[in-house]
């Protein structure tokens, strides 16, 4: 989703807005756009396209130079891709930059047409621009707490007026802003990675707060423009998480993390070899005192949350209902005050699932987040909040990130199933104990990187594919259908391998693989039963089994042989093949991996 950033300091504004920008292109986006204070006036410039076209066309139109501007970039939803449609917005003596979506923004448009204003862009952001201008009285505060009594949606915005030099204001509601802060200088960004290369500290701004920064300070005001204190948060990631270091691509180095990320996130939740959740607040009388459980989460999360439900009703035999977040509200849930709703996002921004948040807690549950990024809307309006620990995941596919989210999924599964006493204290600290195996597990893992690219040497030129498996393998085959389809765009489904021959199975032909996931001991010969079905129906075969199984020649044209650990916990290890394939895959085709075609990394509208 769109991007903003700001800089007031010393440096030269465009450099630094182009450099922070960068680090957020990770968003997706499709067109880029800065405003500068120059010569008593705001200098524009924006481009359809990346950063590189913006660079190219200010080459030619001329580069702003100053201290003080904004900056963004856009991922079309009101209007095509265009340099008209591109952001900053407004006219000469204001700018703006928008993220999100003004919902009431026709009605809006509508009146300022009638007082005379006219529009050039498609955009709903015009609106807003234009509505400032309308209210413009010469005090920015005041100017601002007008519109925001006005729009509806979700935003962050960055402003400039021309009759205030020096000076952004930004605001914020349901779509994030933070205001970075060090000596002499002072930023505004949509997530941490944009300012880490200039400063660690920052604000994190809340829904209707006013920030109004110049290069030597930042102060803050409510929406009755009173001021305000806030606590300075300091970001525990530093610059080289967020840049590529010598890997290729940021999703190559996120999978090559996952040791590390599972293990920073395991290690402070387990004590005395059991699982530990108190100190996010989650103790175990609250946990096993829930009715029922209700997972609610977005694409790859949400296929964490599969894997949970799996785990946590085969261990703790307490029912829990997945749902896609985008589903959730729309249909009524029965969520009752005595039931926990986990919510599992990455970015802790996503609207949807943002939304089934703020339903739970409506309905008197309790809301629980598993999230990755500090401070987001969805860890701040939580009733519980567990962090994952992946440090920054700048790639759109995820994948240290879903593995991190597994891992909570298991703690939460063998605490609970202790605690209401289905498995001894023996058997939990054993699946614990297995638990903190995995990071090393991961090492050797890893090393299946070559056959994994020879995988995708054979599935390169594939227009389908069918990933299929049973119980866990069929959650997992999920993932690894969705990373392969984002990042290589070859068509693939995911199916429970015992429902092939409902349907499905009339596709299969000698021009469609299938991946088939067999690692769960108990369903093993059964999967095998169906993976000679679509091979008899001339299909290659590609299956992924336990190290130490022999697969014979008539079931599988290729084998990946993965390390062996309790079945439970072999999503975990399956997940890394599952994104090496899909990141190599990608790679062959010459795919944008880290940045694939209509797609953002943090999806914060509906
Ligand atoms: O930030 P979130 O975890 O809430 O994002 C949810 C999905 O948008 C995300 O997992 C998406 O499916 C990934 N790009 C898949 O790799």
């Amino acid at each position: 989703m769109c991007g903003i950033v700001g800089y007031v300091g010393k440096k030269d504004c465009t450099q630094v807005l182009i450099d922070s920008l960068s680090k957020l292109e990770y968003r997706g986006y499709d067109s880029a756009g800065i405003a500068v204070f120059e010569n008593g006036g705001i200098h524009v410039e924006k481009s359809k396209g990346r950063l590189k076209d913006l660079e190219e066309k200010m080459k030619k139109d001329g580069r702003p130079y100053g201290h003080c501007g904004i900056g963004h970039t856009r991922w079309a939803t009101h209007g095509e891709p265009s340099d008209i449609n591109s952001h900053p917005h407004g006219n000469k003596r204001i700018s703006i930059v928008h993220n999100g979506i003004i919902e009431n923004y026709k009605v809006l448009k509508t009146f300022l047409m009638e007082q005379g204003y006219g529009f050039e862009s498609e955009t709903d952001t015009e609106t807003v621009a234009k509505l400032l201008d309308y209210y413009y009285n010469g005090d920015p505060l005041d100017t601002i707490t007008h519109i925001l009594a006005e729009i509806q949606g979700s935003f962050a915005l960055g402003i400039m007026f021309r009759d205030f030099p020096g000076k952004i204001f930004a605001v914020r509601k349901d779509s994030p802003l933070i205001v970075g802060t060090s000596e002499g200088e002072n930023f505004i960004a949509s997530d941490v990675p944009a300012i880490l290369k200039y400063t660690k500290e920052y604000y994190l701004l809340e829904a209707d707060e006013i920030a109004v920064l110049d290069e030597n300070e930042v102060k803050f005001y409510n929406v009755h423009k009173a001021r305000i204190t806030k606590e300075l948060q300091v970001a525990n990631w530093d610059i080289d998480a967020a840049e590529k270091g010598g890997y290729e691509h940021f999703m190559l180095k996120e999978i090559h993390e996952q040791p590390t990320a599972v293990k920073t996130t395991i290690s402070p939740r387990i004590a005395e070899g059991l699982p530990y959740l108190e100190e996010s607040g989650l103790s175990t009388d609250m946990l096993k005192g829930y009715r029922r459980i209700f997972i609610v989460a977005c694409g790859t999360a949400m296929h964490a949350g599969l894997v949970g439900k799996y785990v946590i009703e085969k261990l703790a035999r307490v029912e829990v209902t997945v749902d896609i977040a985008s589903e959730f509200r729309y249909r009524n849930p029965l969520i009752e005050p005595e039931d926990l709703v986990i919510l599992i996002s990455q970015s802790g921004e996503t609207a949807d699932t943002l939304a089934a948040l703020r339903l739970a807690k409506d309905r008197g549950a309790t809301a629980m987040s598993v999230v990755n990024v500090k401070g987001s809307s969805i860890a701040r309006e939580s009733d519980i909040v567990i962090y994952t620990h992946a440090g920054p995941e700048i790639s759109v596919a995820s994948t240290k990130a879903y593995t991190v989210q597994l891992s909570i999924m298991y703690l939460l599964a063998f605490e609970l199933a202790y605690a209401k006493g289905v498995i001894s204290k023996e058997k939990c600290m054993e699946l614990t104990a297995s638990l903190s195996e995995i990071p090393e597990i991961y090492e050797n893992v890893l090393e299946l990187k070559n056959r994994c690219q020879f995988i995708a040497s054979k599935l390169v030129n594939a227009d389908s594919l069918l990933y299929i498996g049973r119980g866990l393998d069929y959650a997992l085959s999920m993932e690894g259908s969705l990373k392969l389809k984002e990042i290589s765009y070859i068509h693939s489904e995911a199916y429970a391998a015992g429902e092939l021959k409902h349907g499905t199975i009339s596709l299969v032909t000698e021009s469609m693989p299938v991946i088939a996931i067999a690692t769960q001991q108990d369903l093993y010969d059964k999967t095998v039963s169906n993976v000679k079905e679509v091979k008899a129906r001339g299909a290659k075969v590609f299956m992924v089994c336990r190290e130490g199984v022999e697969v014979d020649e008539d079931v599988a044209d290729y084998t990946i042989c993965v390390p062996s650990i309790d079945d439970l916990l072999m999503p975990l290890v399956v997940s890394i093949p599952m994104q090496l394939i899909a990141y190599y895959t990608s790679v062959l085709k010459g795919c944008d991996v880290d940045k694939p075609r209509n797609l953002a990394k943090s999806v914060t509208v509906e």
